[in-house]
């Protein structure tokens, strides 16, 4: 298998960097990096033809435009073509053309972010790296947790003690070196980033780690396909980090440079009003206050019962304001109140079961459409995290 991975550049200096760079951030200015390939030559394996004929329902159809060499290395767990649902109901309630809610709860961990771990992880056993770290609102490490028992890799998770039980549970059964941080997911961050450094270990620290985005565009891969090969008008994304956000975006720019399609969708951020530092800074650049050639991050002190999305200070922040900015999105807050509101009304209506960040973008296009705001359809939400993670959100209710 070919790698068509051909180096980075800088999302804020534009500085390049050689595929084989073995720094995480811009050495110029410490930005955050995004992978460059070979669109070109990629263009004969990643093509409607070819994954027409191509029987594999997992999103290694989509391998050549991954920075790996050999399909052979993924962790042995089914990482799945996740299932697209259209909603009648949301169709009715927000006035969209059409509405489809992208069911990622279902991955081997239970949460999105098994596209990134999978991926990273791949990586690192390619680069021959032998001991991995992540710091984690608690997803995120469970997944790396997940996807290092599958390979025999030994993980390192740092986590906020107060995450939600089972994440907690989830983390240790997996056999995780945890180590819980008497603090704020930013925090764990830190901490985590400093014994990589001291330790020598791989860091997939969300956003920091180049390859989490990569891994993470292999759903706007799967929605193109699953809406016959067409981009949808707009997507809705639950946003802390911004990584999956920054994930979506770059998953549509590969499409649109392997010629596959002509337009981005719009991307709408969904935060809670309680941990907004994305939205803010976005209603800054839009309202004329701040510049969108040069994003200077607003930081919040982050207070949000959507544990997966209480993030003070974003690290794919830039190209999460990016992708909305660039592609005719927008920001979209909502109350931690109608994101749990949102979790019966889901389960009850559809028989999914999401957890609060999970469902935060179908509160978010609810929001905006009662906004007026146009909203550009077909429209798909992000479904990001099973309900089972955090069942004391339904219990306390
Ligand atoms: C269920 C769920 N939804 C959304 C997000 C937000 O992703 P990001 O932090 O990349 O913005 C997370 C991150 O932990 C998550 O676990
Ligand atoms: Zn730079």
């Amino acid at each position: 298998m070919t790698n068509y991975h051909i180096g980075f550049s800088c999302l804020v200096c534009g500085t390049e960097h050689a595929a084989d760079y073995d720094g995480y951030v811009c050495k110029e200015c410490e930005g955050k990096l995004d992978a460059d390939y070979d669109y070109h030559a990629m263009s004969d394996e990643f093509s409607v033809d070819s994954l027409k004929s191509n029987p594999d329902r997992t999103v290694w159809r989509y391998a050549p435009a991954f920075p790996f060499s050999d399909v052979a290395n993924v962790p042995r767990l089914f990482m799945g073509i996740t299932p697209i649902y259209r909603n009648r109901d949301l169709e009715a309630k927000t006035g969209v053309n059409e509405v489809y809610l992208k069911d990622d709860s279902r991955l081997p961990s239970a949460s999105f972010k098994d596209r990134a771990s999978s991926v990273v992880m791949t990586v690192a056993i390619e680069k021959g790296i032998d001991k991995v770290a992540c710091a984690s609102t608690g997803n995120a490490g469970c997944s790396w947790a997940c996807m290092g028992a599958a390979c025999g890799m030994p993980v390192i998770i740092f986590v906020p003690a107060s995450a939600p039980k089972a994440k907690i549970a989830q983390l240790g059964v997996y056999g995780a070196d945890v180590r819980q941080v008497d603090g704020t997911y930013d925090d764990a961050f830190q901490l985590c980033a400093e014994e990589c450094e001291e330790h020598g270990y791989f860091n997939r620290n969300t956003g920091f780690n180049p390859f989490t985005r990569e891994g993470k565009k292999s759903v706007s891969f799967e929605i193109w396909e699953q809406l016959g090969f067409k981009a949808p008008g707009s997507v809705f994304v639950p946003v802390g980090d911004g990584n999956i956000i920054s994930g979506v975006w770059k998953g549509f720019r590969d499409l649109k440079q392997l010629g596959l399609i002509e337009e981005l969708p719009a991307i709408y951020a969904v935060q809670s009003d309680a941990s907004a530092a994305i939205a803010r800074t976005i209603r800054k650049i839009q309202s004329g206050d701040g510049d969108a050639d040069n994003i200077q991050l607003e930081t919040v002190s982050a207070n949000t019962r959507a544990d997966s999305i209480a993030v003070d200070s974003p690290s794919d922040g830039v190209a999460a304001v990016k992708a909305v900015i660039e592609t005719g999105g927008d920001a979209v807050t909502v109350s931690d109140d109608d994101i749990l509101d949102t979790i019966p009304e889901l389960a009850s209506s559809t028989g999914i079961f999401a957890e609060p960040a999970g469902v935060t973008s179908i509160t978010g296009l609810k929001a905006h459409s009662d906004s007026d705001a146009e909203i550009p359809g077909p429209a798909v939400c992000l479904v990001t995290g099973n309900g089972l993670k955090d069942v004391e959100a339904v219990l306390e209710r």
